[in-house]
């Protein structure tokens, strides 16, 4: 059978790939995989269909090296059967080791982006990875699809009182610009600092006029929390009504999730870039308007 597009779900983004293989009404192609007791993956496929471009789906979100591992198995025995192998990479890890922060870092990015290129992909597709830097280490073509109007579309229907959009960093400014936008309302960015040996945060701002004002943080990550932690202590302090975080990638490593909400967030909402009980907003729809 002639198609012009196939997608394979890898083990990280099955739902996701499902979904946008139901967009394009096209074939989806089912992987197994076996995790040896010593933590290999062993990848099955049944059938990969001959024609056309083949999209394979995998976040990198941990554990990270075993899903970025079976991303490039599936993209190497795909490209066995079509030179068309477009990686979909919703979440893409080791995007933060996008340069040198302090003498004698490996950056890995740069290794990982050769890895997708030798293993025969012919484009690559994020969403939201986390800098241009990161990005441009990957010598094929690429695209990187924002997230942030599907987030805004999900808090636009929300009741929010004079919402105010907050970046957690200056890094953040244009995201959280660009989502204001959406809302017709203003943004803050904060100063955040980050210990780069311990990884501590810290917000440096001196103040922000947030008082009795719904707030909306937005990031591209959470990780540890941290971040987003240490921007609700400070804005609470500044006397703020509720406080609501958006991001793309919920990652939420350890308790990260029970942090923040400890710390007096109202609402986390993020995509299904990582599946999750956060990820209330479906990328599959924009990921396929980029391709079609
Ligand atoms: C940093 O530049 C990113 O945009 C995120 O703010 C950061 O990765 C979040 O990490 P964590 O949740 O561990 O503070």
């Amino acid at each position: 059978m002639l198609v012009k597009f196939a997608v394979i779900g890898g083990n990280a983004s099955k739902d996701l790939a499902k979904r946008i293989a139901r967009r394009l009404k096209a074939p989806y192609v089912e992987t197994r995989t076996k995790t040896f007791p010593d933590g290999e993956s062993k990848i099955t496929f049944r059938h990969i269909p001959k024609q056309g471009v083949i999209l394979v789906v995998q976040s990198t979100y941990p554990p990270v090296d075993t899903n970025l591992l079976q991303a490039i198995s599936i993209i190497s025995q795909a490209r066995k059967i079509s030179s068309k192998i477009y990686a979909i990479i919703p979440y893409m890890g080791y995007a933060r080791q996008d340069r040198q922060f302090l003498s004698g870092e490996v950056v890995t990015m740069s290794i990982v982006a050769k890895m997708f290129k030798t293993a025969g992909t012919k484009k690559v597709i994020f969403i939201d990875i986390h800098s241009k830097a990161a990005l441009n280490h990957f010598k094929i073509p690429k695209e990187n699809i924002s997230a942030i109007p599907e987030l805004a579309k999900r808090f636009k229907k929300m009741k929010l009182k004079n919402p105010l959009v907050v970046s957690p960093d200056i890094g953040g400014s244009l995201r959280a610009k660009k989502f204001a936008a959406l809302l017709n309302t203003d943004f803050v960015a904060l100063k955040k600092s980050r210990n780069r040996k311990t990884g501590k945060v810290q917000i440096q701002s001196s103040k922000a006029d947030v008082h009795g004002r719904d707030l909306i943080v937005v990031d591209d990550i959470i990780s540890t929390g941290g971040s987003i932690v240490k921007a609700t202590q400070f804005l609470k302090r500044q006397k703020c009504k509720r406080v609501f975080v958006a991001c793309t990638h919920g990652l939420f490593v350890g308790n990260a999730e029970k942090k923040i909400k400890k710390s007096g967030v109202s609402q986390i909402i993020s995509t299904n870039t990582i599946p999750g009980s956060t990820s209330k907003v479906d990328v599959s729809g924009v990921i396929v308007e980029s391709i079609r």
